[in-house]
Order: C-alpha cells, then sequence, then structure tokens
C-alpha cells in the first residue's frame, strides 16, 4: 500500500467507523457465538502471498463483527462506561502514525511535554492540590498508565520500596526480604480485583476492610486493623482507597482515612478509575475532599473522560518517590538533558519502557470538547442513570441497593438470588441490552451503568421495557 492508495483506503476506513457508530444500535449488542466460532472461519495459517484489501475488509463484516461485543452501543449498561469520541479517535491515528516510543524526553520532546502539560491540565480540571501539579518547579506531577491496574501497581511498589529504605534506615541489619515479609497493605473489601493483584504482584500480604451499610470502608475500621497488626509487630505501609467503587460505586472516606494514614507514615494511593472523571463538575467535587493527604491519585480518562482506550491518568505527590524505586540507567537510554529540571523520563514512571503518544487524545478532547462540553457529557450520563432509578423505584417488585450517585444503578427484583440469576439470563441471552452482576450484602445484584455516548433518555426507555419484559416472562414460570 503506498500514500496515495492510503489517502483512499483511509477515506474508506473513516466512512466504514462512522457508518459503524451512527447505525450501531441497529446490531445485537452482545455476539451470538460459541467459544471457537473464529478459528473456523479463518484459515490456520497466514497467507503466503499478498491479499487484497477488499478481501480483507470484506472479512472484517464476515469473521470479526459476529464476534465483536459492541461496547458502544447506546443498549450496552455492562461493566463501566468505556469512553469514545470522534476527536479522540483521530488523535489516535496521529499517534499510530508519529509512532515514536517515547521513554525518555530525547526519544520524542513533544511526546514527554505534552503528556506533563496535558495531566497539569486535568490536574487543574480536578482542583487537584498543588503538589500534584508538575508545572515547572513541583516536586509532584501526572503520568498516562495503560490502566488502572498499573497505576496501583506502581503505586504499591513505590511504597514498598520507600517502606523497605524507612525501616533500613533505623535496622540496616534487617534484610529487604524480612521487611517485606512484615509489610501489610490494606484496601476495601469492595476494592477492585487489580489492588488485590497488585499485593500479590508484589508480593506483601493485603487485608480488606470492612465497609460499612454503604459500602464505604470509614476511618475507624482501618484503624482497628492497623492497630491489629501493628501490635503484632508488622508494619503497616500502605493504603489503597477507592472512590467509585465497581460494584455499586461506593466512596471511602478519605477525609478520614487520609490523615490516619499520614499519622502512620502508610501510603495512600486512591483509586477512582471510573468516578474520578466526575470530579470536573463543581458538584462532584467534594467527593474528592481529602485527596490532599493521598500520595497517588488515579483514575481513567479512558472510561468516562470522552479519552479512547488507553488513557489512564496517575499523580504521584513526590515523583522522586516513583522514580527513586525504578531507575535504570543503562548507557544506551541515557541522554544529555536528563539532569535539565524541565525534563521527564516517563520511563522511570512505569513498568514498561515504551509508550505511546497517547496525551494528544487528551489534547484534541479538551480542546474540541472544552471543559464545559465534557462535563456536559457526564451530567447527562448521571440524569441517564436517575431516570433509570425513577423507572425502578415506581415498580414495587424491584428495589434499589445502593445510592445513585452516578452513572450506575445497582437493582434487584424482590426476592431470592436464583430468581435474579434467573432474570439476567435471559436479559442477556435475549441480547437487546447488556448487563452484569455484582454481589452486595451477599445478594445478587444487577449493574446498569451508562455506558455510551450514544445513550439517550428512549434507549433508558426502551432498556427498561425489555427488563420489565423479561420479568414478566420469569414471573409466568410456575417455579417463580
Ligand atoms: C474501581 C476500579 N478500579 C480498577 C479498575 C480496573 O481498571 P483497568 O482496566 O484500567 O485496570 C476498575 C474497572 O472497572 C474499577 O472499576
Amino acid at each position: 500500500m503506498d500514500a496515495a492508495e492510503f489517502r483512499r483506503r483511509g477515506r474508506e476506513m473513516v466512512d466504514y467507523i462512522a457508518d459503524y457508530l451512527e447505525n450501531i444500535e441497529q446490531r445485537p449488542v452482545y455476539p451470538d457465538v460459541e467459544p471457537g466460532y473464529l478459528r473456523t472461519l479463518i484459515p490456520t495459517e497466514a497467507p503466503t502471498e499478498p491479499e487484497s484489501y477488499e478481501d480483507i475488509i470484506k472479512d472484517v463484516e464476515r469473521v470479526i463483527m459476529p464476534g465483536v461485543t459492541h461496547w458502544h452501543s447506546p443498549y450496552f449498561f455492562a461493566y463501566y462506561a468505556a469512553a469514545s469520541s470522534y476527536p479522540a479517535m483521530l488523535a489516535d491515528m496521529l499517534c499510530t502514525a508519529i509512532g515514536c516510543i517515547g521513554f525518555s524526553w530525547a526519544a520524542s520532546p513533544a511526546c514527554t511535554e505534552l503528556e506533563t502539560v496535558m495531566l497539569d491540565w486535568l490536574g487543574k480540571m480536578l482542583n487537584l492540590p498543588d503538589h500534584f501539579i508538575a508545572g515547572t518547579h513541583g516536586h509532584g506531577g501526572g503520568v498516562i498508565q495503560g490502566t488502572a491496574s498499573e497505576a496501583t501497581l506502581m503505586s504499591l511498589l513505590a511504597a514498598r520500596c520507600k517502606a523497605v529504605r524507612h525501616v533500613q534506615a533505623s535496622k540496616p541489619e534487617k534484610s529487604e526480604g524480612t521487611i517485606i515479609s512484615e509489610l501489610v497493605a490494606y484496601t476495601s473489601e469492595q476494592a477492585h480485583s487489580s489492588v488485590e493483584r497488585a499485593a500479590l504482584i508484589g508480593g506483601v500480604v493485603m487485608r480488606k476492610v470492612p465497609t460499612d451499610n454503604n459500602y464505604t470502608v470509614v476511618g475507624d475500621a482501618l484503624k482497628k486493623m492497623v492497630e491489629e497488626d501493628k501490635a503484632a509487630g508488622l508494619i503497616p505501609f500502605y493504603f489503597c482507597a477507592t472512590l467509585g467503587t465497581t460494584p455499586s460505586c461506593a466512596f471511602d472516606r478519605i477525609t478520614e482515612l487520609g490523615p490516619l494514614c499520614n499519622k502512620e507514615n502508610m501510603w495512600m494511593h486512591i483509586d477512582a478509575a471510573y468516578a474520578g472523571s466526575a470530579f470536573i463538575c463543581p458538584e462532584f467535587r467534594p467527593l474528592l475532599n481529602g485527596v490532599e493527604f493521598a500520595d497517588s491519585f488515579n483514575f481513567n480518562p479512558h472510561k468516562w473522560l470522552l479519552v479512547n482506550f488507553d488513557c489512564s491518568a496517575l499523580w504521584v505527590k513526590k515523583r522522586a518517590d516513583i522514580i527513586g524505586a525504578f531507575k535504570m540507567e543503562p548507557l544506551y537510554l541515557k541522554h544529555e538533558n536528563q539532569e535539565s529540571g524541565l525534563v521527564t523520563d516517563y520511563r522511570h514512571w512505569q513498568i514498561p519502557l515504551g509508550r505511546r503518544f497517547r496525551s494528544l487524545k487528551m489534547w484534541f478532547v479538551f480542546r474540541m470538547y472544552g471543559l464545559s462540553g465534557i462535563q456536559a457529557h457526564i451530567r447527562k450520563q448521571v440524569a441517564l442513570a436517575k431516570e433509570f432509578e425513577s423507572l425502578v423505584r415506581a415498580d414495587q417488585r424491584f428495589e434499589i441497593c445502593a445510592e445513585v450517585i452516578m452513572g450506575l444503578v445497582c437493582f434487584r427484583l424482590k426476592g431470592s438470588n436464583e430468581r435474579n440469576q434467573n432474570l439476567l439470563k435471559r436479559i442477556n441471552t435475549n441480547r437487546e441490552i447488556h448487563l452484569v452482576p455484582c454481589q452486595l450484602s451477599g445478594s445478587f445484584v444487577l449493574r446498569f451503568a451508562i455506558c455510551s455516548r450514544a445513550t439517550e433518555s428512549r434507549h433508558i426507555q426502551q432498556a427498561w421495557r425489555h427488563i420489565t419484559q423479561m420479568t414478566f416472562e420469569l414471573l409466568q414460570e410456575p417455579s417463580h
């Protein structure tokens, strides 16, 4: 393919994408395929001779689309949102074309510098405390990670390194291995599985803190566990708070937890993977109060901020903590400007070496929507969740299972878990809408998350009609 053909095919591809997204609601949101479906549709070996572009593009509809779960369908209500917008898609094209691997400032100065400035812009949109803003003289700053899972792991590893150094400063005879075996990390029992996974990878014990009736961790619950562990000779070193838990979008009380962590010399990381985007709206910003006590804070613009995957924003209070934990300096990666105070080498802030020019997506989205446009998107989706909540509340057969604060509604049919499992099965088998469940206080609960940028009130009304129809059919069965 030469540049002339690329121009032609590129235009066709943009048309295909625009058609796909404009007409996405005509497609069943969830695919009707069995495991292994794709292997039977394509050859077992790569072609020896080149094939035509026409043949490949034909196969997109034949092979790929039947097995796609359409995350951007207005009838997709599962998990949490995956962001999507045209400016981000265009920026992603440019990112791919530039194709730099921006691990250091020298490896592509624009890639590094735009990222630092975009994380500052976003930090200011969230009204983060000054110590998270890099500016030209700050000690903190932001970085784009691939996912919230990586951000949590980075924070845990940085905290582990800091804790080991702290203990060794007064007890140099203690080995790193011994200290690590005495460290204890904490997170909510409602935290995302990636937090527990970070502890597994980091080789430290992690204890789950029980939540209150609102699925929130409060200060006293953590305090009790920390005191028990200290009395047993262990070293509490890390707490991962969640703002917007995955099951029910609950918020840990960081105004209590933060001061406790600071007093106990524990690193507080905040995982706000989904809900973080909403903090750009002044009405939601109070939920972030207490962030001033955190050592690191993360959320995913690729969930709710109109920036397509991947783009997970992590800020640290002291960048020396994170850089100091992972620094490697082979000669081939060094460059003459690396000691300049104005230079960030992001390779020290992450696990992989390679990194894409992801800040372009933020730059395009922030400029084309403006803060007001992104706020409008968040507010619209919260309003749609409230609309769905009212429909559920008006039907006596159902109950709401957690306070609806953002774009997630947790609800269930009154009655047994089995009844709700069967209802969900019916809903998803029918493929008109797609939902996933969660467990809250031992109950099987249906999660209805507003996900797609294309979802409007009519889709909410249609989804509810569908749920009530499935409920009607279920309740006709003698066993229910
Ligand atoms: C609270 C929370 N943390 C972490 C994650 C994991 O996000 P990622 O896929 O970016 O690792 C999720 C995913 O939904 C989440 O809801």
